[in-house]
């Protein structure tokens, strides 16, 4: 079976691309390609021809696994498809009936015209996997929509779609039947005798250029692309698109590919990528196992967090109930929706029209009664394990026999939470990061009877609401707030020993982190952190500094009241010599003489406890693999993506070398540096996580 078919229709021959599960540009579709170019060029009944594929998809680009081979592309590559149709004297039109991204968007932008579905997305991702694109994708976007639009699409990765992509250039016309519409084009060119149009000779958008215009953007991602190498490259060969003649912005673009190709970033987003897709599967529960369908919601809790998870059920097209029972309390949350989409239009990060349809989606309710549409509940009260059984039990008597009950708990133990109900086995955690409808990551925690359909629905759910799903064992914390327990005490005590808060976050930021520990803690508040702290079992060798009970008797709670480990204007933080008094004060009772700690043992001290618990972790079954904890970390704590998230890190850095250096630092900084018994394990033999099945 060849994947790229060729059909004649009306003296027209039409390509179709079928390579499941995304057509994929592998050798074989190129190779199909270009010869199905040929054929129709050497036909001499066929005026036009049209490039299509199936699977609800033109093609998402490259074949990432064969880039990922490291081995050198066989010919026919992308080039030599494109010169084909560049080369072309018939009119050539791509059909994008689905997604057309990365090399897919790169082949159907050379094309002479582009016809679109309505319901398509079109976009240049390359950036999300450490990459630029290689093959004229930043000449040709640049060339047919302008350099503005290609600036922001190109370095932001977005998926664009069909009626923006209409409106900046890049498609020409928009159809329900995009191949019959591409037939058409092609036919109706052929019979004009219009001349072939090529996005790569286009001057009308660059002829222009706004003056200083790169220079600010470059300026304004200063802080968005630190540290990472793909987002200036894709300025740079924008820059070129718009300054040189095509052949030398095409050169440098790919000597910018093959930069990022080779750089460790795009390995580590290409790591988290394949582990957010692995993560997904649940080992036991095969594709017999159907998700339970979705189609609407009810979320118990008007808070922060419960206003953000209903939203994320409204942004997914979910209606959504939003529960709480006083009536004041239930208004506010209701303003914040508000007002979180009139920030989001003004942004312009949301149209009017799709912010009002997600709005109208979620309605108040204040008794339980009108629970028994929900297909599941989503419980968002205070974090009090008491309060939330008491919760469970009237959610019990209130949802439909078959909705699942999900707790949002980021701690609690899910079995003692499932016990109030009579369906433990639909009990299960759903725990959502702050602000819910923002962040990325499904943290989903198995109670000890936690069916495999209940597990399979939210699996299901987290891609439904466009997060990366990972499930989790119940424990203490979890996944990601239990391995956060030694990383936060961590900062603390470097602090003690002579850190400050400006240096230690100042490390952790330069590292890539999106906030230094300390700044996180402000956020988050330190009076919760506090709390959380207390409900903590702590071994019995270990302590907890005194620093941030000390800052918060000083009424020091973080940004909420102005100041915390930093003072506040507005959300700028700023140095407070006050704080380094009280640390100072700390250090002194505790008996220790303060030192000038380097940058790098702030990051040794930091990094290797949560590589530490996380071995820990996946030990004792509570990660199913590493990858879901890099998964967790990436998408719900910040850790630099293009690092690929502790546990890659370690392993690049090699097992071996981390165990070193904890046994290095456990003889002064105590039990807590004991390396867990899977790294020992592992370190032994130089292997990396993989050997630890064997
Ligand atoms: N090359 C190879 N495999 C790819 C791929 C690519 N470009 N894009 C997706 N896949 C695979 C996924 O690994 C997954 O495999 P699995 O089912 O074995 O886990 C499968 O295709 C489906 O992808 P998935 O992401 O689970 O489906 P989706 O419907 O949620 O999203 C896309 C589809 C195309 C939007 C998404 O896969 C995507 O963004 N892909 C990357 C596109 C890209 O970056 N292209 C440029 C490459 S340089």
């Amino acid at each position: 079976m060849s994947v790229v078919s060729y059909r004649t229709a009306g003296g027209v021959a039409v390509l179709t691309i079928d390579n499941p599960p995304v057509n994929a540009l592998s050798h074989a579709v190129r190779a199909g390609l270009v010869e199905g170019l040929e054929r129709a060029a050497g036909d001499a009944a066929v005026v036009a021809a049209v490039l299509c594929g199936t699977n609800a998809c033109f093609s998402a680009g490259a074949d990432i696994e064969e880039i990922a081979s490291g081995l050198a592309l066989q010919a026919p590559l992308l080039a030599d498809v494109q010169a084909r149709i560049e080369a072309a004297r018939k009119p050539i039109v791509a059909a994008l009936e689905g997604t057309a991204l990365g090399g897919g968007l790169e082949i159907a932008l050379t094309c002479h015209w582009r016809t679109c579905a309505p319901t398509a997305r079109v976009g240049l991702p390359e950036v999300k996997l450490g990459l630029i694109p290689g093959a004229g994708g930043t000449l040709r976007f640049t060339r047919l929509a302008g350099p503005e639009s290609a600036l922001e699409a190109i370095t932001g990765g977005a998926q664009i779609p069909a009626a923006r992509a209409l409106e900046v250039g890049l498609v020409d016309a928009l159809a329900e039947d995009a191949v019959a519409a591409a037939i058409e084009l092609g036919r109706q060119a052929a019979a004009d005798g219009r001349p072939l149009r090529l996005a790569r000779d286009c001057g009308d958008r660059i002829r222009s250029v706004r003056p200083g215009l790169f220079a600010e953007f470059r300026r304004n991602i200063t802080r968005r692309a630190r540290g990472q190498l793909a987002p200036w490259r894709i300025v740079d060969s924008i820059e070129a698109a718009c300054m040189q003649p095509p052949e030398a912005a095409l050169a440098l673009e790919r000597a910018g590919f093959v930069a990022c190709r080779d750089s460790p970033q795009h390995q580590a987003l290409r790591h988290v990528f394949f582990a957010e897709r692995e993560a997904r599967r649940i080992p036991g529960i095969g594709a017999e196992v159907k998700p339970l369908p979705v189609r609407s919601a009810a979320v118990i809790g008007a808070g922060t967090m419960g206003t953000g998870i209903a939203m994320s059920f409204a942004n997914a097209g979910i209606p959504v109930l939003l529960r709480e029972a006083a009536p004041d309390a239930l208004e506010r949350g209701l303003a914040q929706v508000r007002s979180q989409y009139d920030g989001s239009v003004k942004r312009g990060s949301l149209t009017r029209e799709r912010a009002a349809a997600a709005l109208a989606l979620i309605r108040p309710a204040s008794d339980y009664a009108a629970l028994g549409s929900a297909d599941i509940v989503v419980e968002a009260v205070f974090e009090d394990l008491r309060l939330k059984q008491e919760v469970f039990g009237l959610l019990d008597r209130a949802a439909a026999p078959a909705a699942i009950l999900a707790t949002n708990t980021s701690s609690l133990d899910i079995d003692a939470i499932a016990a109030a109900t009579s369906r433990p086995e639909q009990v299960v955690g759903t725990h959502f990061f702050s602000p819910a409808h923002v962040m990325k990551l499904l943290e989903n925690v198995r109670g000890s009877r936690s069916s495999p359909q209940t597990l399979a629905t939210v699996m299901a759910l987290g891609r439904t609401l466009g997060k990366a799903a990972v499930l989790a064992g119940n424990c203490d914390g979890f996944i990601g707030n239990r391995m956060l327990m030694f990383y936060g005490a961590e900062a603390e005590f470097l602090l003690e020993e002579g850190a400050t808060p400006e240096q230690i976050d100042r490390v952790m930021e330069d590292f890539g982190f999106a906030m230094g520990p300390l700044a996180v803690r402000d956020l988050a508040g330190n009076d919760v952190g506090l709390l959380i702290r207390k409900g903590r079992k702590l071994p019995a060798d270990e302590r907890w500094s005194p620093i941030l009970e000390r800052v918060v008797a000083a009424g020091r709670l973080g940004q909420k009241t102005g100041k915390g480990f930093y003072r506040y204007e507005g959300r700028s933080r700023i140095s407070d010599p006050e704080v380094l008094t009280l640390i100072e004060a700390v250090s002194r009772d505790l008996g220790l003489k303060r030192r000038s700690i380097p940058d790098q043992e702030i990051l040794e001290r930091l990094l290797h406890p949560l590589v530490n618990e996380g071995a820990r972790i996946v030990d004792e079954g509570i990660a199913l693999r590493p990858g879901d904890i890099d998964v967790v970390y990436v998408n719900g704590y910040g850790f630099p993506a293009y690092k690929g998230g502790p546990m890659y890190w370690a392993e690049q850095a090699g097992l071996e070398r981390v165990v070193e250096t904890m046994r290095r630092l456990a003889p002064t900084h105590g039990a807590r540096w004991r390396p867990a018994p899977l790294l020992e394990r592992l370190a032994a033999t130089g292997a990396g996580w993989d050997a630890r099945a064997r």
